[in-house]
């Protein structure tokens, strides 16, 4: 099966009512290099309990790396339409495509995503997925398939930061937003992964404790394994 097929399923949307607000006792973690937290959670608890399922690494490819992944992906994405008003889908505003084979460049910064985010020995998904939301492009709350990715998704923003949100299925008071740097890597996994829906907020939703993160076109780089 082709990964945009199984794509089609690995999107299947999960409808919540997740209103998330920064209550007082919102609690932060993991910090960028300036000191700002990354991530923001409905409790500490919930915070502290997420820690090591959780990752948002800054900085984690250089410019040239981002400009070689773009020169490498952008011949391919501009063919294509973005697509909107589907409304049976879990993604608006975006195209998406899917890579195996990379150019030396960009396949070291796939196996550096690869050493840090998976169990060595962990088969994976061999395409590589690349989703290209326009600047009014989001993702809606979804979990995915448990049937065709395994335990842990890591993916590279390219070109714009973002806000991740992350709402508990069955408790949909507790949420966790992280913040996604142009240039970061992100890596969520297990319970993570599994019991929380995650989002991609809309540029007119995207602020992160108080701060407007302003979302631009943006493009994800993600790598998956395949389930045990
Ligand atoms: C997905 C997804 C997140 C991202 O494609 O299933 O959740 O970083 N993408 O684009
Ligand atoms: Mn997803």
């Amino acid at each position: 099966m082709r990964l945009l097929t199984l794509l089609k399923r690995i999107h299947k949307p999960v409808y919540t009512c997740s209103q998330p607000c920064l209550s007082s006792h919102a609690s932060s973690g993991q910090l960028a290099s300036g000191g700002q937290a990354l991530i923001s959670g409905s409790s500490r608890e919930l915070v502290q309990s997420l820690v090591s399922q959780v990752e948002v690494r800054t900085a984690f490819i250089s410019e040239e790396e981002e400009a070689a992944l773009l020169r490498e992906l952008e011949p391919g994405l501009k063919k294509k339409r973005y697509e909107y008003d589907h409304w049976d889908d879990a993604i608006h505003g975006y195209r998406e495509t899917e890579r195996v084979r990379w150019t030396t460049t960009c396949e070291e910064v796939l196996n550096r995503v690869r050493s840090v985010a998976f169990p060595e020995g962990s088969p994976l998904l061999g395409p590589v997925h690349v989703l290209d939301l326009d600047e009014k492009g989001y993702i809606k709350p979804h979990i995915d398939s448990v049937k065709f990715c395994g335990n842990t998704i890591a993916g590279l923003s390219l070109l714009s930061d973002c806000i991740m949100r992350l709402v508990k299925e069955d408790a949909n008071n507790e949420w966790l937003d992280l913040m996604l740097p142009r240039r970061s890597l992100y890596i969520m996994r297990d319970q993570a992964r599994y019991n929380f829906t995650h989002e991609i907020l809309k540029d007119e939703d995207s602020v992160f404790n108080g701060q407007r993160v302003p979302r631009q076109r943006r493009i994800s780089v993600i790598c998956r394994n395949l389930p045990g």
